[in-house]
């Protein structure tokens, strides 16, 4: 077995903000079977702490930057989980990043850097009878982990640095480096150093030994200005170590034919229950009982996410029958114009803000159309999530949305493989083409039954993807894969 230890500051059950958790959480159990034991670091923030009632204490700091904490092993959910208990960091209410007000917490740059620190402490034995050989960091927030090893004293540990998404960099002011608890030549371009400060991606970025991303097609975009955000240049320079692994689902949690959030059940071979789910889909937003098409999005309220596109397009949406519920919370203008539009719209178009996992199921299980509009996608979970509930997804041909829906175009129609409507650049008016696209194929029900049982069909899960993570891990240490197994 290949003992790997996963860093990463959420976690679907415990605690998620969005598609980061769910891969968190998904993947120890889909590289079980490929000779991966993986355990999990995370924060003990409240929701993790509240379930952690059978952990053992492993370790003890008396100074963890300053701070009293410990760590505390033990299974919950059906993770195998080591929670970093450092309350004076993480028991805070609300968002793991940011205060109630909405601002990131001043001293994330010491919470993150805690998180680090301790992963790399396992990672060179701190805890008797566990010694991981492989650390796989997540985000920015993990994103020192590969600094405290490259600077650190074992020469065998290796790690692998997972990007989500290169909007969110972690950088923060060089005055934070020296209580890092680096050397002082960590503090240059081959370590944290980053356009004067500290970045801790970029620290991540330029100090693992493998560096993957979360779609093929976004590993290309990064290395490009418009993409990488910055570290376009550092990542050509490693381009021999960026790999880009598309994300599956968890096929159990994520299982129309089982779901407990849906009304009713169903399967590809019999859809019915979509029917008495889009009833209650409008029920839930106060929409009329409709049968034309009904459109849905669930997403971060962001620019990223193209939610300003949807918004200028939902008059077009409107007149020409369809119905819109959106499900998600961000920013305030974009939730502002979607709240107005239901306003304007009512039975037509709903809004509810907040954060609701069962209702995101009850959509997926509902909606006709999953609309996806991000200007950038490191992957996506949400059109995956569509593929396997019937739901028709309607995305942005960019990073992962591009590797795992294909378009609707004249060659997939006749080659009978179209799983959905992409659409490029993100602009209204391409926005609005797809949708119009959508509405034609949407008329002809039986060639749309027969797209919603392909997506279904598609392959989604982690299978694949597992399988290169177990391989790139046997890479780094020496094994070949088919050691891996015996093991
Ligand atoms: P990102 O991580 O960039 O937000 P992903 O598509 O990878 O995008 O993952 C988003 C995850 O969060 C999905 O599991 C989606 O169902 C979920 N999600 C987003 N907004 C909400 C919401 N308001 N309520 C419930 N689930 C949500
Ligand atoms: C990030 C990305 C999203 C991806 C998720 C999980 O939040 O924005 O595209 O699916 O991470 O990898």
């Amino acid at each position: 077995m290949i003992e790997v230890l996963s860093v990463a500051s959420e976690v679907y059950p415990l605690i998620k903000t969005g598609g980061l958790a769910d891969v968190a959480g998904a993947l120890p159990g889909a590289l079980a079977e490929f000779g991966v034991t993986m355990r999990t670091l995370v924060p003990g923030y409240p929701a993790v702490i509240g379930k952690m009632s059978g952990g053992r204490e492993v370790a003890r700091f008396n100074d963890l930057f300053g701070v009293d904490a410990r760590l505390l092993a033990g299974r919950a959910e059906g993770l195998d989980l080591i929670v970093l208990d450092a309350p004076a960091l993480y028991d805070r209410p609300g968002n793991p990043y940011m205060g109630p007000e909405g601002w990131d917490w001043p001293d994330n740059w010491k919470r993150y850097a805690a998180l680090s620190w301790v992963a790399s402490e396992l990672g060179l034995g701190l805890v008797e009878g566990y010694r991981p050989q492989v650390i796989h960091a997540h985000d920015w927030q993990a994103g020192l982990v590969p600094a405290y090893v490259k600077f650190g004293p074992s020469a065998t540990l290796k790690t692998v640095m997972t990007v989500h998404n290169m909007a969110f960099q972690g950088t923060f002011g060089a005055q934070v480096f020296p209580q890092l608890r680096l050397p002082p030549h960590a503090f240059s371009m081959d370590g944290v150093e980053y356009y004067g400060g500290v970045g801790y991606l970029k620290a991540g970025v330029e100090c693992a030994d493998v560096v993957t991303t979360v779609s093929p097609t976004y590993a290309a975009e990064i290395r490009t200005p418009a993409f990488g955000m910055g570290l376009e240049g550092l990542l050509n320079s490693r381009s021999a170590t960026v790999h880009g692994v598309l994300n599956g689902i968890d096929m159990d949690a994520w299982n129309p034919a089982t779901d407990p959030a849906l009304a009713q059940t169903y399967t590809a071979s019999s859809m019915q229950g979509r029917l008495v789910n889009k009833r209650a889909v409008q029920e839930a937003f106060g929409l009329d009982a409709l049968d034309g098409p009904l459109f849905a999005v669930v997403s971060r309220l962001t620019w990223q996410k193209g939610i300003d596109l949807l918004a200028a397009n939902i008059d077009m949406l409107v007149a020409s029958g369809a119905q819109l519920a959106v499900l998600g919370s961000g920013d305030a203008e974009l939730e502002n114009a979607v709240r107005s539009a239901a306003m304007q719209y009512p039975g037509k178009v709903g809004l509810v803000t907040g954060y609701n996992e069962k209702l995101s199921h009850l959509i997926q299980g509902g909606a006709d159309v999953m609309m996806v509009p991000s200007r950038f996608e490191p992957c996506g979970l949400t059109q995956l999530y569509a593929l396997r509930y019937g739901c028709v997804p309607l995305v942005c041909r960019v990073g992962g949305l591009n590797d795992t829906v294909i378009d609707a175009n004249v060659a997939a129609i006749q080659a009978e493989v179209a799983t959905g409507v992409q659409f490029a650049p993100p602009s209204e008016a391409a926005l609005a083409d797809a949708i119009r696209r959508v509405l034609a194929l949407y008329a002809d029900e039986k060639s749309w039954k027969k797209m919603q049982r392909r997506g279904m069909k598609s392959d989604v899960s982690w299978q694949a993807s597992a399988a290169r993570y177990a391989e790139l891990y046997a890479s780094l240490i020496g094994y070949t894969t088919d050691d891996s197994q015996d093991d």
